[in-house]
């Protein structure tokens, strides 16, 4: 007996969830395609968790429906659809050795107990824990028992896999392992997974597709390329990346490309779909470089490359340094690799602009 994967793919039409009067979800529509790994990512309260209890069938839609592999689940109760969850809290039983932890949902389901027994054993060598099976939860570490607990979801075969948070009780850099861990591990077997996280660079490290929730409703869905590169509007640009975020105004737009003016400056950026006129520009933090200020004419000249910034502040952090400038458009938020000679605190400076790292999203 092995595990093999079933995975399905999801849809959302139209889902609402209300407690009372207050919408957790509102009228969200996505499609996840199987043997994807899908993440939800968001700010606390927005509904990433709802969303995904809905695809569980622990929480049931007011309105809408849920496709699962084709089928119509938006009635079906959590014990008749095939997708189970690892939760950020491992949930595991303390009394019962790892291997029976693994083996509990199938021993359940009417596996007979050999057989069980031979899955789950399949399942912790799968995850890293051969040999671990004879512990007890209270003989593992936070991320060993993360594991069991995603073995544990593996070996009930889910058309659908879902991880609600599962790295946050556990610390960076172990965090760092077990996510590509997790990412591996879901390629390998083909799983279709959705994965709820707040952090930003986790969804960009593991997911096919990210969508972005803010209160509510989707900010957002895309490849993590696109959202870093063209994101849609300001939550999106400021969650994913943290742009800065400063007004400018489009001039024009070919071929896929649109100019944006930002004073006597001029930016070309992936066209964003919007009229000429006011526009926010969402610059990377490593999408701008300092130079030293021009004098005399040279700076007259100087405000067609680059805007003049006073450097409020100068970080030394190793691999790079972090400026915080002030300029006439605003703040900005600088991530320079250039270590060697930084431009001190207090001194003015030329700021000028890589061609990637900057967008155009409406104000
Ligand atoms: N059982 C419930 N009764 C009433 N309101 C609820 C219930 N569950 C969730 N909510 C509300 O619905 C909204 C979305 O909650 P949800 O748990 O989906 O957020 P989340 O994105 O997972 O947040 P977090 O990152 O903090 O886990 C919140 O405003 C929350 O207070
Ligand atoms: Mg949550």
């Amino acid at each position: 007996m092995s595990i093999a994967s079933k995975a399905a793919g999801v849809e959302f039409r139209n889902v609402t969830r209300r407690y009372n009067t207050v919408a957790a979800v509102d009228d969200v529509s996505f499609t996840i395609e199987a043997g994807t790994l899908v993440t939800l990512l968001g700010p606390s309260g927005c509904g990433k968790t709802t969303t995904l209890r809905m695809i569980a069938g622990l929480e049931m839609a007011t309105s809408g429906t849920i496709l699962i592999g084709g089928k119509d689940v938006t009635r079906l109760p959590a014990t008749d659809r095939n997708v189970t969850m690892v939760f950020q809290s491992y949930a595991l039983f303390p009394h019962m050795t790892v291997a029976d932890n693994v083996a509990y949902g199938l021993v359940v389901s009417g596996v007979r107990k050999r057989d069980a027994a031979a899955k789950a054993a399949e399942g912790l060598e799968l995850v890293g824990l051969g040999g671990y099976g004879q512990r007890l939860p209270s003989e593992l570490s936070g991320g060993q028992q993360q594991r069991v607990a995603v073995a544990r979801a593996l070996v009930l075969e889910p058309e659908v896999l879902l991880f609600d948070e599962p790295l946050s009780n556990l610390d960076a850099k172990l965090r760092r392992k077990m996510r590509d861990d997790i990412r591996e591990l879901q390629q390998k077997l083909g799983l279709t997974s959705v994965y709820v996280t707040h952090d930003q660079e986790e969804a960009l490290a593991v997911s096919d597709r990210i969508i972005v929730m803010n209160k509510s409703v989707i900010a957002q869905s895309g490849t993590p390329d696109e959202l870093y590169r063209r994101p849609k509007n300001r939550f999106v640009a400021d969650f994913i990346g943290g742009a800065n975020l400063i007004d400018g105004e489009l001039v024009g737009r070919s071929g896929g490309t649109a100019t944006v003016a930002l004073g006597r400056l001029t930016l070309s950026v992936p066209d964003p779909g919007l009229p000429a006129g006011e526009v926010l520009l969402a610059i990377r933090p490593n999408a701008i470089r300092l130079r030293p200020a021009p004098v005399g004419s040279a700076a007259d000249n100087a405000a067609s490359e680059g805007i003049p910034v006073t450097v409020r502040k100068a970080t030394y952090l190793g691999s790079h340094m972090e400026y915080g400038l002030a300029s006439e458009f605003g703040d900005l938020f600088v991530v320079d690799p250039n270590v060697s000679n930084p431009v001190p605190a207090g001194a003015s400076a030329l700021a000028t602009f890589t061609g990637d790292g900057i967008a155009a999203v409406g104000r």
